[in-house]
């Protein structure tokens, strides 16, 4: 790892012995799949597993850390200064159906601000990582967002709207909005940690999501703004008890995507 920090290094190892089971499992999911006996629950267990092994190596450096994670929910609830925050498996509909695009992230958040994050993709053996004041990297390489000076000729990235969201007329209407101004069609991959690390490296231009979740984009967040990018929420803060609306980009598009999300301004509807 290029960065040498201690934090890192153990969410590295914590990252790699979680991935080794989550191969595993992906490949047991292939089998499931073609066969009468369906994979959801084994999805849902292979989240588990994997978040387990996540978890107990993290706790075994610092029993005292707090963690967030998005199935386990709180642990060390009292320790709020010191956090993990955890998603095991991003990109879950696309595991359960035997596509290779999900990855694990975890994120270390010290006094409320996101100092390191770590985003493995195990298929692609892509792993994402950066810590505050150190850069971004993509494994060996130093990562930099694009340099795409406007958004017609920009490569977007989305999500959402999930099938609860109440929101969801006016989210696909966004989803026109942002689509009639741009020359290549919109993306959707379905795992926004990895959709952050595709504009932390620049494959992507721009991202924005509304209704994510932190523990979707705790790790995204600085691996973002290490390689250069800009964040912002739209019609609120980063917080972990509500749905956040994110805006990523780089830096030179990032107002017009912000204008032409923020115009909208859907919550209000
Ligand atoms: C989901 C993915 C997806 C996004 C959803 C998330 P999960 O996370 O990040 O891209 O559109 O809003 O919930 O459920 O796969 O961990
Ligand atoms: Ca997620
Ligand atoms: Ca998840």
């Amino acid at each position: 790892m290029r960065i040498n920090s201690p934090k890192l290094n153990i969410m590295y190892k914590a990252c790699m012995k979680a991935s080794k089971s989550l191969i595993r499992d992906f490949g047991e999911i292939e089998n499931l799949r073609v066969s009468s006996k369906g994979s959801g629950d084994f999805a849902s267990s292979a989240d588990k597993r994997t978040e387990k092994i996540i978890i107990e190596e993290l706790l075994k450096s610092y029993p005292d850390y707090g963690v967030l994670s998005e199935e386990a929910g709180v642990i060390n609830e009292k320790n709020k200064t010191n956090r993990w925050i955890i998603d095991p498996i991003d990109g879950t509909s696309n595991f359960l159906k035997g596509i290779p695009q999900f990855a694990i992230s975890i994120g270390y958040e010290e006094n409320k601000e996101i100092k390191n994050g770590l985003i493995y993709d195990p298929i692609k053996n892509e792993l994402f990582f950066a810590e505050i004041g150190s850069g971004a990297f993509l494994n060996n390489s130093r990562i930099r967002v694009s340099k795409k000076k406007n958004l017609k000729h920009s490569l977007i990235g989305t999500g959402g709207p999930d099938c609860t969201s109440k929101l969801k007329n006016e989210i696909f209407i966004e989803f026109l909005e942002v689509s009639k101004n741009v020359d290549t069609p919109v993306r959707k991959f379905g795992s926004a940690t990895l959709d952050l690390a595709s504009v932390a490296c620049g494959r992507f231009d721009g991202f924005w999501q509304r209704e994510l979740s932190y523990w979707d984009i705790a790790a995204g967040i600085v691996i973002v703004k290490e390689a250069g990018g800009f964040i912002d929420f739209i019609d609120n803060d980063v917080s972990e008890s509500k749905k956040c609306n994110l805006v990523a980009s780089n830096s030179l598009i990032h107002k017009e995507l912000v204008d032409l999300i923020k115009k909208k301004n859907i919550e209000k509807n």
